[in-house]
Parts: structure tokens; C-alpha cells; sequence
């Protein structure tokens, strides 16, 4: 079997990869792991930037993101029983994010491309890649039905994610990783109630890190910091609803509770691979790199990387090498910005297991420096809001 483009991962990365690469007439075929319904249904992240809501609505994918897609203008920081409104209309000249979870993407993404024509194998197993090093890559999966295929293509994307099979053919020789593990992971919910809040709470406290985020008008996304090895079995949603309450607290404001629908536990670790490609395999997304989710970069990242390698795949396969020349470079420069916002975001906000009265003082001095001065407020909000979109079309 023949395509131009042999897509790894149905994740936000590679799907987004696959719709852009038929919007320049490209064919590809995109092998995942999963069902369907899995990857529509697994909670991640929510926070769009301003540039990724663009996209989505330039390449035709914005109709349930314009609908349902909630338009967020600032954030809450709350440390030492204060909470402070950080205004990012009015500090980048009126930049904002939107909401939208994405598992939404992702289902406007599937939706997308099987009504084009789309090809998305799901539930195949030992996938390979191979031939990188020549200009016909092949790929290998095994169908749900047991039967083993073969993809020629000119290009392969690893979109798989961290814990994907494509970053671990690069040789070692070749790739550097910078990597951080921090000592704590957080504990995810979604709930049946409504917000208590008209913007994210992003919650300082000597118990650890809290987070109040939304879905919807009727449904709620809550994280704690917990410990890095904690098993989801050690919290009861009492329990859960107990912490929220003590680290989100505030005099004369109410956490209301609600059923608990989904909960999970994320480590996490700030990760850099380089380069993000070999030979005729180009990596995107998680595959490449991953940043501790305070800063709500992660989703973000991997919608930039896969709009820098549509125009970068467009022109390789017509001869024209030097896109994917500086592919790496291209979204490096974004990929260590987001990694440093999310390390200040998360080193600001988290308690050190451990941690000494240095570690509390230096956090709430940040703290209040960035809620008191324009240029800390404009820092955080300009990063937060998102860098300057890739263009679409670079040729
Ligand atoms: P993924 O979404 O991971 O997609 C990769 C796909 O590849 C998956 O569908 C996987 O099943 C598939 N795959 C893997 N191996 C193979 C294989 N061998 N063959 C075929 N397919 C394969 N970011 C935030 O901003 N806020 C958050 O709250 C947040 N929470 C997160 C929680 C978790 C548990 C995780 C893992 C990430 C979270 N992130 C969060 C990060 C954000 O969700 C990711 O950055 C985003 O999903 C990256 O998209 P991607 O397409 O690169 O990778
Ligand atoms: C959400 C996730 C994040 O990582 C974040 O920083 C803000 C919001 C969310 O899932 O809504």
C-alpha cells in the first residue's frame, strides 16, 4: 500500500497534521492505538491560545469551538487568602484564551476528516517505522482483523505521544534530552456542577497547589497537586472535595461540589527532544516534548509543531528540502519558551515536598511582585495568552 504522508498518534497533533496536509492536497493515512471512542473520551487538557483558535477556524474546523468555546479574558491568582484577577485584555492590547476541552478538538478533528475522506486506522498494534534513511520510509501495523499492512510513504510524522515507538528509533547518537522530573503529579477531576468561577483559579497554598478550570456552564475541571507516586485508590471524591475546599478557600466564596465523573492522576516533567526529525521521519507534539500542564501549553505546542510541518512535508515531496531543513529550529525557539513559562508557572505555584520557609517566601515575593506590577502581570499574560501563530501558508 501507497500514501504521501504516513501519520503515528490520532492525538490533536496528528490529526490536525493530517486535515492541514489534505488542505494542501496531500494525502496520508494515520495509524492509533486506541479506539475511537477512547480517543474522544480521554480528559486532558482545556485551554486554547489565541493563534490555536485561529487556526482552527481558518482551516475550516471552528463551527462547535465558535459555539460552545468559552472566551476567557483573564485568570484568578490566589495565594496567602487573596485572590487577584490578572486581565489579559488588558495587558496585550486584548489577547484572550478560550476553553474548549480536547476531547472536543479531537472529536471536530475525527469528525473532519472522515466526512473529507480521511483515512484513520484505529486499535492497530505493533506499529513500525523503518527505512527512514531513504526516501520511500515504510510503515507497518497489524489491524484490529489480524492482518499485518505495509505503508510506503515519502514522509512518516511520529505523532504518538511520550510514550510513542517513534522517538526511540532516533539514535543515540543523535539525540540529545533535556529532561526535569518534578516530585509531584496532579490529581485530575471533572464534575457535574457548575463553576464557582467566571475565570481558572490558579491556587498558591501551604497544602499544595489547586486549580479551578471549567468545562461548561454545567460542568466543572478541578486539579490538586498530590504526591508524584500517589495512586488514584488513596482518594475518595470526599477526600478530593475535602482538599479543594481547604486549598481553594476564600472568605465569602463557595467551591460548590458535584458528582465526580472521570479522575486521574498526570505526572509531572518538563522534556526536550532534539532534533525533531531523522532522515524522512519528523516528530510532533508529546512525541518531541512535554511540559508540566500550569502553564496549559501542552495541546498548544503540538497544534504549532504540526502547522510548521504541513508547509515543511508540502514542500520536501515536491523537492524543495529547506523547510524541513530548519523544522527543528522552527519550533524549538516556541517549544523552550513554553518550556520555561511552564517551569516559572509551576515552580511558582507548587510545594516542594520538603520545601523550606526560603522556598514559601521567594514564591509568595513572585506572587505578589506579578499581581502588583504591569510589566510582571503583562509577562505572564503575554506568555499565557500564546506566542505569534505560525503563518498557514509559507509558500
Ligand atoms: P497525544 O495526545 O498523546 O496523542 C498521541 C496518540 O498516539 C495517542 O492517541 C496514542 O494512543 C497514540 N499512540 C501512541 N503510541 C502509538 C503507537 N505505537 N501506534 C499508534 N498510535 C500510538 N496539557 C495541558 O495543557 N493541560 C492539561 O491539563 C493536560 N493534561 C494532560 C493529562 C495527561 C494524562 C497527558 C498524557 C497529557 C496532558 N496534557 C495537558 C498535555 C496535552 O494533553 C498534550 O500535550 C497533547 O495531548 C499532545 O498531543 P499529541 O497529539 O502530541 O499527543
Ligand atoms: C486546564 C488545564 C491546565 O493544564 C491549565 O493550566 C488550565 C486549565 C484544563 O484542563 O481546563
Amino acid at each position: 500500500m501507497r500514501t504521501q504522508v504516513g501519520i503515528v498518534g490520532a492525538g490533536p497533533a496528528g490529526l490536525l497534521l493530517s486535515h492541514l496536509l489534505a488542505l494542501r492536497g496531500i494525502e496520508s493515512v494515520v495509524v492509533e492505538l486506541r479506539s475511537r471512542a477512547y480517543c474522544e473520551a480521554r480528559q486532558r487538557a482545556g485551554v486554547l491560545e489565541d493563534g490555536t483558535v485561529r487556526l482552527l477556524r481558518e482551516t475550516g474546523l471552528g463551527a462547535r469551538l465558535d459555539q460552545q468555546g468559552l472566551e476567557h479574558g483573564g485568570i484568578y491568582l490566589q495565594f496567602a487568602g487573596e485572590r487577584h484577577h490578572i486581565d489579559f485584555r488588558e495587558l496585550t492590547g486584548g489577547r484572550s484564551v478560550t476553553v474548549y476541552a480536547q476531547t472536543e478538538v479531537v472529536k471536530d478533528l475525527i469528525q473532519q476528516r472522515i466526512s473529507d475522506g480521511g483515512v484513520i486506522e484505529f486499535e492497530v498494534t505493533d506499529t513500525e517505522v523503518d527505512h527512514l534513511d531513504t526516501d520511500r520510509p515504510v510503515l507497518r501495523y497489524t489491524r484490529s482483523d489480524g492482518t499485518r499492512c505495509e505503508l510506503v510513504c515519502d514522509a512518516i510524522a511520529g505523532c504518538d505521544g511520550f510514550h510513542g515507538i517513534c522517538r526511540p528509533v532516533l539514535p543515540d547518537s543523535l539525540l540529545t534530552i533535556t529532561e526535569r522530573e518534578y516530585p509531584y503529579a496532579w490529581l485530575g477531576i471533572l464534575a457535574d456542577v457548575a463553576p464557582s468561577t467566571d475565570e481558572l483559579i490558579y491556587a498558591h497554598h501551604e497544602r499544595g497547589f489547586a486549580l479551578h478550570s471549567l468545562r461548561s456552564c454545567t460542568v466543572s475541571r478541578l486539579y490538586l497537586q498530590v504526591g508524584p507516586d500517589e495512586s488514584i485508590d488513596n482518594w475518595s471524591d470526599d477526600r478530593i472535595w475535602a482538599e479543594l475546599q481547604c486549598r481553594l478557600a476564600l472568605p465569602g466564596w463557595r467551591l460548590e461540589q458535584g458528582q465526580v465523573l472521570d479522575k486521574s492522576i498526570t505526572p509531572m516533567r518538563s522534556f526536550v527532544a532534539t532534533p525533531m526529525r531523522y532522515g524522512r521521519l519528523f516528530l510532533a507534539g508529546d512525541a518531541a516534548h512535554i511540559v508540566p500542564p500550569t502553564g496549559a501549553k501542552g495541546l498548544n505546542l503540538a497544534m504549532a509543531d504540526v502547522t510548521a510541518l504541513a508547509p515543511a512535508l508540502d514542500r520536501l515531496l515536491r523537492g524543495k528540502p529547506e523547510l524541513a531543513g530548519s523544522y527543528t529550529a522552527t519550533c524549538l525557539d516556541r517549544v523552550w519558551r513554553s518550556t520555561h513559562f511552564s517551569w516559572w508557572m509551576t515552580s511558582m505555584l507548587h510545594r516542594t515536598p520538603g520545601g523550606d520557609d526560603m522556598e514559601m517566601a521567594l514564591q509568595l515575593s513572585q506572587l505578589r511582585y506579578v499581581v502588583s506590577s504591569r510589566a510582571g502581570a503583562t509577562s505572564l499574560a503575554e506568555n499565557y495568552t500564546g506566542y505569534p501563530q505560525l503563518r498557514l501558508h509559507e509558500d
